[in-house]
């Protein structure tokens, strides 16, 4: 109880020195007092929305959308990126018994994943205005489109992947639930799935739960 208490203690007077200290973007300093560059305030609100300590968010805080403009056109956005597909294939190399009879799967987000929106988000702001579901969505159907993406679908089609999208009926569901249905059903059509690939966490909560995930970097946007 005295613990408990003490914890008590300590958070609510935490929360009240966060909430009167004379807060300013400029200002900003380390618990020991470090003053630190608005670089590095960016690069700790960028990492921790990677750890999903920062959750929900609307919108890039307006001081950090130059820095996140700056990072997704970076090596460093590819290096990544690419590090997080090179674990993929370490692990399908390494831990995942195939058994090649047609029902190993994988599954992959489209948006952020397969198609990247950095161009999208290049002529919006970085993130640092709300997002427009349905001029992101006319954005990536124009995509779709194109002759070559068709293409590459049709190859991904014919090698054996099946392309599901989200219909009006499933509208209705939060795209975390939406997701872990579609796990649902294909492991009760006797699929075995190996791995998830995405950009946001609702891509690998709930149930079932999934073997491995491996999350890309994504600081435009959060979806629930
Ligand atoms: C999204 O963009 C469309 C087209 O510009 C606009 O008509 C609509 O009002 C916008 N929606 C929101 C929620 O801002």
């Amino acid at each position: 109880m005295g613990r408990l208490l003490c914890f008590l203690l300590c958070f609510s007077s935490f929360l009240i020195s966060a909430t009167f200290a004379d807060w300013n973007i400029l200002n900003q300093r380390t618990k020991g007092g470090l003053k630190i560059s608005l670089k590095s305030y960016c690069e700790g609100w960028r990492i921790n929305v990677e750890l999903h300590n920062i959750q929900g968010f609307a919108v890039v805080p307006e001081e950090c959308v130059s820095y996140i403009g700056k990072y997704v056109t970076s090596i460093q956005y590819k290096v990544d990126s690419e590090r997080t597909i090179e674990e993929c294939r370490l692990y399908l190399s390494t831990s995942c018994p195939l058994k090649k009879d047609g029902k190993d799967a994988w599954l992959f987000d489209i948006d952020d994943t397969l198609l990247s929106t950095v161009p999208y988000f290049k002529k919006h702001h970085f993130g640092g205005e709300k997002l427009n579901l349905t001029l992101l969505e006319g954005w990536m159907r124009n995509i779709l489109d194109q002759p070559q993406l068709t293409t590459l679908l049709m190859l991904v089609i014919m090698v054996g992947t099946r392309l599901i999208l989200r219909g009006p009926d499933d509208e209705l569901n939060e795209v975390q639930q939406y997701k872990a249905n579609v796990r649902k059903q294909l492991i009760s059509n006797g699929y075995r799935i190996w791995g998830v690939v995405g950009d946001q966490y609702s891509s690998f909560e709930g149930l079932p739960s999934v073997r491995r995930s491996f999350k890309l970097p994504n600081p435009f946007y959060y979806v629930s």
